[in-house]
């Protein structure tokens, strides 16, 4: 399967991109980055910095510093870090980012490999919009998109209501769900029941020296949110579980509706079942251990 991520690396963006490194099924083909987590600069920086790392060749095409509309951004700083790598805040300049922006490169790529490309979006979804108003046939040209994002049936990890990747841009996703291409939405519904703990870092860092040490070691201010914040014991594998439906879908159960996302008002960002849209894919549940269980067993065969 080719994939492209889009990314907002990120802490979970990163242990999503070293899965998507270990896993046999998958040809990353590239990277495309976005604000969120961390300013685009330095989504695309970390990007660029976890390929050379693992050892891959894929292109990073920068996208939106802003959401659509808007011209400031605050990072997540006190989830992932000012770096966005946890405690990690010295992270070289490896390579540069492509020449198309990431728009550019999600319709170029659709265009050139049509009906092959599946894009998982594990950001806000500035990028998909400006696609999809770029190319009429992007939605078309692309396998399916799978989205990390979203609380339908559940709370939200920003409030009550949203969750934090649409709450970043909730018009772009608005836009997204109104006409969406072949989309699974893998929303906090799911991605809280595989939450991944200290022992598991751990146990990842001794099979995986590298990599796995890296994680472990970026996670630790992640995992120290979670629990004063959160209260949990474990940080959610939020992007990692989207890559993994990407190939794995019956590890998880789907409902079909449509959604539209609140843009103003007390429930911004909230997302929301709507039968007069198109219907998407939306993960209910998931064998939770089953997907901590895969993504340890595949990253901890990097070097
Ligand atoms: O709500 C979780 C999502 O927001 C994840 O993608 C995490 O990386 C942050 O971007
Ligand atoms: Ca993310």
């Amino acid at each position: 399967m080719k994939l492209i991520i889009d990314t907002d690396p990120g802490i979970d963006d990163a242990m999503a991109i070293a899965y998507a490194a270990a896993a046999p099924e998958i040809d990353l083909i590239g990277l495309t980055t976005v604000f969120g987590n961390t300013h685009v600069h330095q989504s695309s920086r970390n990007a660029r910095f976890l390929l050379d790392k693992l050892g891959l060749a894929a292109p990073v095409a920068e996208g939106a510093s802003y959401a659509l509309g808007q011209s400031h951004h605050t990072p997540s700083e006190h989830v992932h870090g000012p770096e966005g790598f946890g405690d990690i805040t010295e992270i070289p300049e490896i390579g540069t980012n492509h020449d198309l922006s990431a728009a550019e490169f999600l319709v170029e790529t659709a265009r050139r490999h049509k009906g092959e490309v599946v894009v998982c979006a594990v950001g806000p979804l500035t990028n998909i919009a400006l696609a999809m108003q770029l190319d009429p046939e992007f939605s078309r040209n692309i396998s399916r998109l799978v989205v990390m994002g979203g609380a339908v049936y559940c709370p939200g990890n920003v409030n009550h209501h949203a969750e934090a990747n649409i709450y970043h841009d909730a018009r772009a996703a608005d836009i997204v769900f109104a006409t969406p291409p072949e989309t699974v939405l893998v929303g906090l519904d799911v991605t809280l029941k595989t939450l991944y703990e200290t022992a598991d870092f751990e146990a990842l860092a001794e099979r995986s020296r590298d990599m796995g040490g890296f994680l472990r070691d970026i996670s630790r201010f992640y995992l120290k949110f979670y629990k004063e914040v959160g209260g949990l014991e474990g940080c959610g594998l939020h992007d990692s579980t989207a890559v993994i439906a990407c190939t794995h879908e019956p590890m998880f159960d789907m409902v079909e509706t449509g959604l539209s996302v609140v843009t103003e008002g007390p429930e911004f960002g909230a997302t929301r079942p709507d039968p007069s849209r198109p219907s998407v894919r939306v993960c209910r549940n998931v064998d939770g251990a089953g997907v901590v269980h895969l993504f340890t067993e595949r990253v901890a065969s990097l070097p």
